[in-house]
């Protein structure tokens, strides 16, 4: 069914590139230039989207809008607005319109925006559409750059390789790369290499047949299979074991695979898209990743911003989360602000998220401040977050190994035989401790009695390190 937008906006080559930009069969479009005007447009007919500006010659865009959400409570709302407008940003944030996009203008945002609009509309009455919307939050420069490219990909077949710190929101953007494409009726599967046991990473992705091996007791669809007409997210891709990058590859060259032990192959249509939080082209240059799979699974590249960052995306999503799980009962005073701004974020917004639900449920303050905030940091959930495991997780230590290792062979190989080098150890252990106490720090926010407990060395000769090897101290954000 066509859908009917109205821009009002007194600025006529903006409105007319917007209607440019979004004509399409299936929307049509009207304008107004004023409050008034719009207003008297909207009483005579029915329209799913207003684009407004908050700035127009006979009032305030944002006061319209109010009272229109309470005349027309199925209609949707776009607000623009100049850039940096603070104010603006959190008026529309309260008046809980679906969208806020900046002046200038993004004519690609734009786009995004109606679409996911439009499409929330027509989904509100189909219950597994629901949380196939969820929007993406945030508007800093970084994140439309990555709308951008979202947008760009979702009506292509293309591959892609999201990269971003764990919690940076990868398997959001791989879903709603998902949801805004053909494929959205067809299933979104995913695969997470870093978390099933190695040996059953092959028979996971492409099935098996009866008898394939021990256990084996029916024929059984692989990933790849479930995934038919759809998409499939491969996540922690740079954890997938090398003999399997050689049969993945193969699929992905000639659109067909066998399950384990079966001998006639399956044609696939499957989207994959992958995702990493590690640097993967490292691994290709040491021989851990296959670089004509990565080239493959890269053909576009989205990276995620980690959320420290982000900094005005972090009070957006932190006012996102606190309302949504305190019923809006609660609100964040200034010295919790300022704190949100200021906390380095180890584990992104899933850590952001995980904090303000354990606000919303474990305390009964209506306002939020700094120390309510830094109560409630779980520093030992921060343990759990991939940077720290890269410490704990064994097999991520076999990693730092063969990284060493082959640093190691490298710097040999390019040594002059005759070279004489004096203090090699000690230069190394430097090389290695200095990284290794900085970034602890960083973690701890420069708290020593934490870092050292990291360390699981005395706090005094942490401290004696720090002076040797002229770390400097900061408190707070990186
Ligand atoms: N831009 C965003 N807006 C709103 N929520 C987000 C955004 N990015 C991530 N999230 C939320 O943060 C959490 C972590 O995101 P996820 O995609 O699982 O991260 P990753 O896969 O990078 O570890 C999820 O609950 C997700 O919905
Ligand atoms: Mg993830």
């Amino acid at each position: 069914m066509q859908k009917k937008i109205l821009i009002i906006d007194d600025d006529h080559s903006l409105k007319l590139l917007m209607v440019k930009a979004l004509s399409t069969s299936k929307i049509n479009i009207k304008t107004a230039s004023s409050i008034s005007e719009g207003w008297f447009i909207l009483e005579k007919e029915h329209f799913d989207l207003v684009i407004c500006d908050v700035v127009l010659p006979d009032g305030d865009g944002l006061e319209l809008v109010k009272k229109l959400k309470k005349k027309f409570d199925s209609l949707e709302f776009i607000i623009i607005s100049a850039q940096n407008n603070i104010l603006t940003a959190i008026k529309a944030d309260q008046l809980d319109v679906f969208e806020y996009i900046p002046k200038p203008l993004d004519l690609n945002d734009l786009i995004i925006s109606v679409d996911r609009s439009l499409k929330k509309k027509s989904s509100t009455s189909d219950h597994f559409q629901i949380e196939e919307n969820l929007p993406m939050i945030g508007t800093s420069p970084a994140m439309q750059v990555v709308y951008r490219n979202i947008a760009k990909i979702t009506k292509t077949n293309f591959s892609v390789l999201i990269n971003g710190e764990s919690g940076t929101g990868k398997e959001l953007v791989a879903k709603t790369i998902h949801n805004f494409s053909d494929r959205s009726k067809k299933p979104f599967v995913v695969i997470n290499m870093a978390s099933l046991p190695k040996n059953l990473i092959e028979s996971e992705l492409f099935g098996y047949e009866k008898g394939a091996f021990t256990g084996a007791e029916k024929q059984t669809a692989g990933f790849f299979e479930k995934a038919s007409g759809g998409t499939l997210f491969m996540d922690e891709i740079g954890d997938m074991p090398y003999d399997i990058q050689s049969r993945l590859l193969r699929v992905l060259q000639f659109g067909e695979f066998t399950r384990v032990g079966g001998r006639s192959s399956i044609k696939t249509d499957v989207r994959v898209l992958s995702a990493t939080n590690k640097n993967l082209q490292n691994a290709v240059e040491n021989n851990q990743f296959r670089d004509d799979l990565y080239y493959r699974l890269n053909v576009i590249n989205i990276s995620l911003p980690p959320l420290r960052e982000r900094e005005n995306d972090i009070i957006s999503l932190a006012r996102h989360y606190l309302s949504l799980y305190s019923d809006g009962k609660k609100q964040f005073d200034s010295t919790a602000i300022s704190f949100l701004k200021n906390y380095n974020w180890p584990g992104n917004i899933r850590e952001l998220e995980n904090l303000l639900k354990r606000i919303s449920v474990l305390t009964h303050e209506s306002v939020v401040n700094s120390f309510l905030l830094e109560d409630h940091i779980d520093f030992e959930e921060k343990l759990n977050y991939d940077d720290v495991n890269k410490i704990k997780n064994k097999s991520e230590k076999e990693n730092l190994r063969t990284y060493l290792n082959s640093f190691l062979n490298n710097f040999y190989k390019t040594l002059d035989d005759n070279v004489e080098l004096i203090g090699l150890h000690e230069k190394f252990i430097n090389e290695f401790e200095k990284p290794l106490i900085l970034k602890t720090l960083e973690f701890c926010r420069g708290n020593q009695i934490k870092a050292a407990k990291i360390l699981g060395i005395n706090r005094n000769t942490l401290r004696a390190k720090i002076k040797k090897l002229q770390i400097p101290l900061k408190y707070g954000k990186k």
